[in-house]
């Protein structure tokens, strides 16, 4: 199952403390911690957590080198964490905006866990589902099926091949729109919105969208009826 999560509301989260944005985001990097061992536990094989969007360059400097730098921090503190509990990381989005240091933290943490096989983690960074569309249109030549052309996403997004689609998409923050996120990947994913600032999401309020992603009649486009049939 993948899970892809727009961890949202940092900012708004710390305002109301009357707190910096940036410790916003720290606190949304505990809550980044907790959620993946809960998508561990409950046995999700792919989250993939949006960190950065390509738009968010155009937010204040000191806001974008805070982030950065946690960034940063993040990928160094949690390789152990990673190795430990068979978790593979993976970064997709542009690296050729990134500091060099974070580029080499990010291929370090990609090549330290790249045996993990109980999660994939994939993290968003100077991510843009657009951009990335139209790369993948630019480089790939006429591929003729959507398996094809979801290669090519991957290799413009240096993302490890053959991630399935996204089966539920997690919202936390208030806002109920994508923000340019996996929109090729989204096509049929079942959506959850969340009301919670990210920082103060719970295990147990992901574990409540899992089973409310499970409650969900999938259909595909067909009839309930012909694809229990199918799988029978
Ligand atoms: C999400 O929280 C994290 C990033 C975009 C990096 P925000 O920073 O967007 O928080 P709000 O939406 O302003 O509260
Ligand atoms: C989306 O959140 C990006 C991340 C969570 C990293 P934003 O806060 O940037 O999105 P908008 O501006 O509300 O659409
Ligand atoms: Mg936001």
């Amino acid at each position: 199952m993948h899970v892809a999560i727009i961890m949202d509301g940092n900012g708004r989260w710390a305002v109301k403390r009357g707190l910096p944005r940036p410790a916003g985001h720290r606190a949304g990097a505990e809550t980044v911690r907790r959620i993946v061992e809960a998508a561990v536990a409950s046995q999700v094989s792919v989250l993939t957590l949006y960190a950065f969007s390509a738009d968010n360059w155009l937010r204040p400097r000191r806001e974008v080198s805070a982030l950065m730098k946690l960034m940063k921090r993040y990928l160094v503190s949690e390789r152990l964490r990673c190795i430990e509990n068979g978790i593979r990381v993976n970064v997709i989005g542009r690296r050729d905006r990134l500091a060099p240091e974070l580029v080499r933290s990010i291929e370090d943490l990609e090549r330290a866990t790249a045996h993990g096989d109980r999660l994939l983690l994939r993290l968003a960074v100077d991510y843009s589902s657009r951009q990335l569309l139209l790369k993948a249109a630019r480089e790939s030549r006429n591929p003729t099926t959507f398996e094809e052309f979801e290669r090519c996403i991957e290799s413009v997004s240096h993302s490890v091949p053959g991630v399935p689609s996204v089966d539920l998409l997690i919202r936390t923050g208030g806002e109920q729109r994508l923000s340019d996120f996996l929109l090729w990947e989204c096509a049929y994913a079942e959506l959850v919105f969340s009301d919670t600032y990210w920082p103060d999401y719970t295990e147990a309020e992901f574990r409540a969208a899992l089973d409310e992603y499970s409650r969900r009649d999938r259909r595909f486009g067909q009839l309930s009826g012909q694809l229990s049939q199918r799988s029978a």
